[in-house]
């Protein structure tokens, strides 16, 4: 085995264009790490906000850096103290977010806690695009929300990578489920099981929605003061943004704000994976690019219009 690798190096802060493929040094998996020889790569929204140097500089300190946090792929090499997975194991997972995951490159090292084995019915490529978002589906709406069945939840940006696991994740809890879409994307949305789509471009959606439990709010600023308006008394605002209105002010009236932060968690990646091959959740990928044409990828993700997910295809 070769002792260089291909990795997408982010060099310095900024445009797409930063993000140059160079052979960098095999990384090695210490103590309690597994190595694994990476098949896809997905993009998420934060790495595009890392790389234009809009968040997480104080995790990341000093470039160059590699980015990325989702991976799956097969174990390479197993560090002292490894048990749960040997050589050969096809893996997923979200990497030591929110310190640098350098996701981007042919081989990745994790700590054993951050991988859970990958759903068996993925191709890796779809594999990889579950981890960061479905995770942050699953712990703003069941620990974040503590959401029930019977509920009523709406989802914003519904088609989006968070958004689309979210709506699957709580039409699987049995809650009545909205969400907030363009025209084009509401079959999708209807699809992932969705009750109503809201179009969210006909006009401001808190005057076309009937009072609901639970609000996902992937979009921020103003969307928060606005969902708050369509809870009902004792409802609860999830927001994966930071916060722009004021959780005491909603306490007063009765309802409640809270900021939800993704963390890893091998046994939510384990239930997830089971929820994946029982057919109770899908990861839909709209696009595909290698390695080389990572800045290609970023850019779509960019454009805030992705539906589904955004995959970097490694080899393998
Ligand atoms: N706190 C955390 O731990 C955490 C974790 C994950 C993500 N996040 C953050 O959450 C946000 C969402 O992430 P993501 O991966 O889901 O993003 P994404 O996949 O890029 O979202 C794209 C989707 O947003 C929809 N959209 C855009 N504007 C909309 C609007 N005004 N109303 C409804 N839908 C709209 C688009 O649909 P249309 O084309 O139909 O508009 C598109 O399908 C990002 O800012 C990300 O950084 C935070």
């Amino acid at each position: 085995m070769s002792s260089t690798m291909k990795a997408v190096v982010n060099e310095t802060y900024g445009a797409p264009e930063v993000l140059q493929v160079q052979e960098v040094p095999v990384p090695l998996s210490g103590a309690g790490e597994v190595r694994v020889r990476v098949h896809a790569a997905s993009i998420n929204p934060v790495d595009v906000k890392v790389r234009s140097g809009k968040s997480l500089a104080a995790q990341y300190g000093a470039r160059p850096v590699i980015l990325g946090y989702d991976v799956s792929g097969v174990v390479d090499a197993l560090g002292e103290g490894v048990g749960e997975f040997r050589v050969g194991d096809e893996v997923y997972g979200m990497i030591r977010f929110p310190e640098e995951g350098k996701a981007y490159a042919e081989y990745a090292t994790a700590p054993a806690g951050h991988l859970a084995r990958k759903p068996k019915r993925l191709s890796h490529a779809e594999a990889a695009a579950v981890p960061l978002a479905a995770l942050t589906a699953w712990q703003a709406l069941f620990e974040g929300g503590n959401l029930q069945s019977g509920q009523r939840a709406l989802i914003h940006a519904a088609a989006g990578g968070v958004g689309h696991f979210a709506v699957q994740l709580a039409h699987w809890m049995g809650a009545e489920v909205l969400g907030t879409a363009s025209p084009t994307k509401a079959g999708f949305v209807r699809a992932l099981g969705a009750d109503e789509v809201v179009d969210y471009t006909a006009g401001p959606f808190e005057e076309r929605v009937a009072p609901v439990d639970f609000v996902l709010d992937t979009l921020g600023g103003e969307h928060q003061a606005r969902s708050l308006r369509v809870l009902k008394p004792g409802g609860i605002v999830v927001t994966l943004l930071a916060l722009a209105a004021d959780p005491k002010q909603a306490e007063e009236a009765g309802r409640r704000l809270k900021r939800v932060v993704v963390y890893p968690s091998a046994e939510q990646l384990s239930e997830i994976a089971e929820l994946i091959d029982a057919g109770k959740l899908t990861p839909h990928v709209s696009a595909t690019f290698p390695l080389a044409e990572a800045a290609e990828a970023h850019r779509l993700v960019e454009s805030g219009r992705v539906q589904g997910k955004v995959v970097l295809e490694v080899g393998g």
